[in-house]
């Protein structure tokens, strides 16, 4: 389970967190990262330790150096860029001392600002200065603006995070609230068909479960959903009606072994109905997630004696190919070669 993925794109923050001109720290896979947009607008994200004597950047402040836009340490003053990390001044330097700041460089993480969110890339060599892959396309489109964001911090492994996150039969049991999922509902046969998707896999467009009364309520009748997986951890789900779209997608960034950040960004677009029960919305997405984060902590107090796990057909089959997905990315980057996606389309059946 300590095997945290590298070389991918990773959830960092929401566009609204990075205000002009100010940063703030955030654990990123075990790495300190200062967070952060210049006072040109743009997003950058740095290692938090500064190369003189180790002092988070995240405590000094933004400042321009030559033109060129630099995070000062407030230690000493040392400047570095915020777009590439690299030292552009030592203050204390007199003529004739043979320092060169240009190769003092603290780390960078390349950033991608898109739909209100930022992504960083976290890649496996912590000198990596080259062009990125591409970052992963969720097919936001037009929804440029998130509806709202809710987030909590797992006290979980990555792993667990995830396996838990994409579990369809705790449902009835953790989220049972009246107007989700009350009790009385019932267990129905549910049988989806599964098809391999970059880096993750989706279960193809169809119509949404219909115990969920939300849905029928919201959207009326020709309601459709696809819900999309992809490493290193993202979940999206889209609900869809010939004019309106809602879109929710799940972020998990690890920050450490230990602890894993989920950030739930929802947008929308031509639904009315959702604008003025957004007041009402917000409350019962937090309510989701803190039922998730309650049984992940009931979840520990028996993980704490390292029990083996049991994995059941066809319900944690998604779990399965999780950590197959994973063992795959690492074996292609062991190897030098492209990943191949070892899902196959599938359809599986469980009771929910
Ligand atoms: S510790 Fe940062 S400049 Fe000295
Ligand atoms: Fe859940």
């Amino acid at each position: 389970m300590s095997d945290l993925l590298r070389d991918l794109w990773y959830f960092a923050a929401t566009s609204a967190e990075l205000k002009r001109g100010k940063m703030f720290r955030r654990e990123i896979l075990g790495e300190p990262v200062v967070l952060g947009r210049d006072d040109e607008g743009r997003a950058f994200a740095l290692r938090d330790i500064c190369p003189h004597r180790a002092v988070p950047l995240s405590a000094g402040r933004i400042e321009s150096t030559n033109g060129v836009q630099t995070v000062e340490c407030p230690y000493h003053g040392w400047r570095f860029g915020t777009q590439d990390g690299i030292c552009k001044q030592i203050p204390s330097l007199v003529d004739g001392q043979p320092y060169e700041a240009g190769r003092i460089r603290v780390r960078n993480f390349a950033t991608h600002e898109a739909n209100g969110i930022v992504l960083v890339f976290v890649s496996a060599d912590a000198r990596f200065a080259g062009e990125p892959p591409p970052p992963p396309e969720f097919g936001l489109k037009e929804l440029s603006e998130p509806k709202f964001v809710i987030h909590r911090i797992f006290a979980a492994t990555m792993d667990n995070a995830i396996v838990g996150l994409m579990d369809p039969a705790h449902v009835p049991y953790v989220h049972n609230q009246w107007w989700w999922r009350p009790p009385s509902t019932g267990k129905k046969l549910k049988e989806k068909s599964f098809v391999p998707r970059e880096r993750g896999w989706a279960i193809e467009r169809h119509q949404p479960a219909s115990n969920s009364l939300a849905y029928k309520w919201l959207f009326g009748g020709q309601v459709t959903t696809e819900i999309s997986f992809m490493l290193p951890g993202y979940r999206w789900e889209v609900v869809e009606t010939p004019k309106a779209r809602l879109f929710t997608l799940t972020c998990l960034t690890p920050e450490n072994e230990g602890s894993t950040r989920i950030t739930q960004i929802t947008y929308w677009r031509d639904a009315p109905l959702l604008d003025v029960m957004k007041p009402i919305l917000i409350p019962a997405g937090r309510e989701f997630l803190d039922q998730d984060g309650r049984m992940v902590d009931l979840q520990n107090s028996g993980l704490a004696y390292s029990p083996s796990m049991l994995w059941i057909d066809d319900i944690d089959v998604q779990a399965k190919w999780y950590l197959k997905l994973k063992r795959e990315w690492t074996k292609s980057r062991e190897e030098g070669r492209e990943f191949v996606n070892p899902i196959e389309p599938a359809t599986l059946k469980w009771m929910s």
